[in-house]
């Protein structure tokens, strides 16, 4: 029998025009639920909104940068207004940005990543927080971290700062509302084909990046040292992993860092 975890329940998702973001949206309208989604880009998001609508009409898209405070106020007064309630946020919307070491970064460029990565979901997990103290019905938040949340990398100290700042919000959050029914958990994936996971492996690899090792990931195919797995995830892996945390069924789960990973943090 298909799953429909999320009959009647209202998901804010950040980011969702591709990526996990995307994959996350899919699988939550097949399993019921009612999408509000937000993301910079919004023609794509626009055709993302189109193509969840066959899935499920209850899909809503807004064309918000998430950096702003507005945009969560908006995005969650948005959800209120069509459908009276939130019950599940995920906080998905982020970038790498230029990936380098203290020395060589721009203040700017730190700024940009720590506003998209970990501002942006302080001010979506106030307000979503706020509308599901008023419910004090059981609601769930998760929260994107990253690999980058656990192990530090070379020359990528915006995207690490920002992913381990993830884990500190989610602790105290998962704490201070563990008696309101608000459970807040993080997940961290490791290497996902995405857009962004694309973006990032030319950032960090710049002129030297190797077009086989692209093609490569844009298909999917394993690659050595990745994890041991030796491997690439898919979307659906680390967004399956999304959905149980945000579901009943972690209902005694609050305040972890679920990885999905294929085991590159066990060392
Ligand atoms: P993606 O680039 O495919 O999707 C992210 C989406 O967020 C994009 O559609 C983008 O337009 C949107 N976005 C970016 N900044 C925004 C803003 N200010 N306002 C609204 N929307 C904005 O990236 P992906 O890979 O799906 O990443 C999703 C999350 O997963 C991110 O938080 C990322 O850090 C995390 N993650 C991804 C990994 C990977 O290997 N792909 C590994 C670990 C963590």
């Amino acid at each position: 029998m298909e799953n429909k975890r999320f009959v009647d329940k209202v998901m804010i998702i950040t980011g969702a025009a591709s990526g996990i973001g995307y994959t996350v949206a899919k699988l939550a309208a097949k399993e019921g639920a009612s999408i509000v989604f937000s993301d910079l880009q919004a023609e794509k998001g626009r055709e993302a909104e189109q193509a969840l609508r066959k899935i499920n009409p209850n899909v809503e898209f807004l064309p918000l940068d998430m950096t702003l405070e507005s945009s969560a106020q908006t995005l969650v007064n948005v959800a209120v207004k069509k459908y009276n309630h939130v019950d599940i946020l995920i906080n998905n919307a982020g970038i790498t940005g230029k990936a380098d070491s203290v020395h060589n970064m721009a203040g700017d460029m730190f700024k940009k990543v720590i506003d998209c990565n970990i501002v942006s979901m302080f001010y979506c997990s106030h307000y979503a927080v706020l509308q599901m103290l008023r419910q004090n019905s059981e609601s769930s938040i998760v929260n994107l971290a990253s690999i980058a949340s656990l192990v530090g990398s070379l020359n990528n100290v915006a995207y690490v700062t920002s992913k381990h700042a993830v884990i500190g919000l989610t602790k105290c959050m998962a704490l201070d509302y563990a008696q309101q029914k608000i459970r807040v958990n993080a997940v961290s994936p490791g290497i996902i084909s995405t857009p962004m996971q694309q973006d990032s492996m030319k950032n960090l690899l710049g002129d030297n990046l190797d077009k086989v090792l692209l093609t490569k990931l844009k298909n999917n195919i394993p690659l050595k040292l990745l994890s041991p797995q030796n491997r690439v995830a898919d979307t659906e892996e680390v967004a399956k992993a999304i959905l149980f945390l945000a579901s009943s069924d972690a209902s005694h789960i609050t305040g972890v860092n679920l990885p999905v990973d294929g085991g590159y943090t066990i060392y």
